[in-house]
């Protein structure tokens, strides 16, 4: 059997090559403590799990969704987009829900990009970006992020021949992997450059109710002039521990909303009533909830620090994400090191590069593993280095 050509550019999914890893590790009779796949262990709220079950014996929502969302879901993103970044967005023509964001993250680029057309996109970076765009036909740019720009994009830097071709500009704040943050004014400055060179600016937003130490994460559509140019992707996954119920949404400029409605409708059939119906009773649900999981991730964060501090690796605990982006020790390079701490103590970490050439020289720790586990992992850690 003969596939298409561009089966052949896709590289392997990264977590699916590091699953395959832990199976084999695991069927070696390894006990694996995976830092891998950022996919939360905790459970999701109990009155979001309520919402669903109530939801799932009306058999009224059992039909295929609307394309666009329940009104009520859509409303419900409007207002937690008022009361959390002040954003007023028009439920009906600026916000779509998503089968997960990754599926309107790897759709985007069907939608903005031609053949031969540029998207920007960070490196590193969450792959997704760079495999939509390939599979739309276009040319993934990489826009390094490096520690000494706080893993920020220069974007003056990029050439102006590139800027010719690209229609696209992606970013991720708080990021995955590096778990840097951005504040107001970068976004300013972001939406000012997109404006200016007639570009969409993608914000993905997976990572801002996962915040430390005071810090709150700004949304992109706060800056002046973003609803002219900018959507911005959110999602229930993290958040509320949802990854396996698949919802999320975009939100933003009504052009490029409206592309992508009119782009899904002819790709999927919505997100399951039911979980639309969940997921209204997480956006307006209790806050309290929220604050616990952020307090087990600045917990698990800070042992993690401490842990590699104590090995010579120091890290500086970050404001967002559930990520420790950590540097490998002297004579290892990303690959060698994930392989030496699975080989050794049977961790799995996610490697830098496989999030992109500038990963190389890190590794990524995801905080998503239970505490006790976590505490074990730390030990085994300590082990390594003396
Ligand atoms: C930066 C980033 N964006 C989007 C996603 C996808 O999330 P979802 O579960 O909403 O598809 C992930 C998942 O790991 C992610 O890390």
């Amino acid at each position: 059997m003969r596939t298409a050509a561009r089966i052949d550019k896709l590289p392997p999914y990264l977590f699916a090559e590091i699953d395959r890893k832990v199976s084999e590790a695991r069927s070696r009779g390894a006990d694996i403590i995976s830092f891998g796949v950022g996919d939360p262990d905790l459970p999701s709220p109990p009155h979001v799990i309520e919402a669903l079950t109530e939801a799932a014996r009306d058999p009224a929502t059992h039909r295929y969704p609307s394309y666009t969302g329940m009104p009520d879901f859509r409303s419900s993103i409007a207002q937690w987009y008022s009361r959390r970044f002040g954003v007023q967005l028009d439920p009906d023509s600026q916000v779509q829900p998503l089968v997960g964001s990754k599926e309107g993250i790897f759709h985007l680029p069907v939608a903005f990009i031609d053949p031969g057309d540029v998207a920007l996109v960070p490196d590193p970076a969450y792959p997704v970006y760079a495999t939509g765009t390939i599979l739309a036909g276009g040319v993934p740019v990489a826009v390094a992020l490096t520690a000494e720009r706080s893993f920020l994009p220069d974007l003056d830097a990029i050439p102006s021949d590139v800027l010719g071709r690209a229609r696209v500009l992606w970013l991720n704040y708080p990021n995955n992997p590096t778990s840097a943050c951005a504040d107001h004014d970068f976004f300013q400055r972001a939406v000012d450059f997109c404006r200016a060179n007639d570009l969409l600016l993608a914000h993905d937003a997976a990572y801002t109710e996962v915040t430390f130490d005071g810090y709150v994460a700004p949304s992109v559509l706060q800056a002046d002039g973003a609803m002219e140019c900018a959507v911005e992707f959110h999602s229930l996954s993290k958040t509320f521990n949802m990854t396996g119920w698949r919802i999320g949404w975009v939100a933003g400029a009504l052009a490029a909303i409206e592309a992508i409605k009119r782009l899904k409708t002819n790709i999927d059939s919505g997100v399951f009533d039911a979980i639309q119906l969940a997921g209204i009773a997480a956006l307006k649900g209790p806050r309290d909830w929220l604050d616990q999981t952020v307090e087990r991730y600045r917990y698990r964060r800070d042992l993690l620090c401490d842990a590699l501090k104590s090995m010579g690796i120091v890290v500086e605990p970050p404001r967002g994400s559930i990520y420790l982006w950590v540097p490998v020790p002297d004579g290892h390079t990303s690959e060698s090191f994930t392989a030496h701490l699975l080989d050794e103590v049977a961790i799995v970490v996610a490697p830098g590069t496989g999030y992109g050439p500038a990963g190389e020289g890190f590794v990524r720790f995801s905080l998503t593993v239970p505490d006790d586990r976590l505490e074990e992992g730390v030990e085994r850690l300590r082990r390594v280095v003396s």
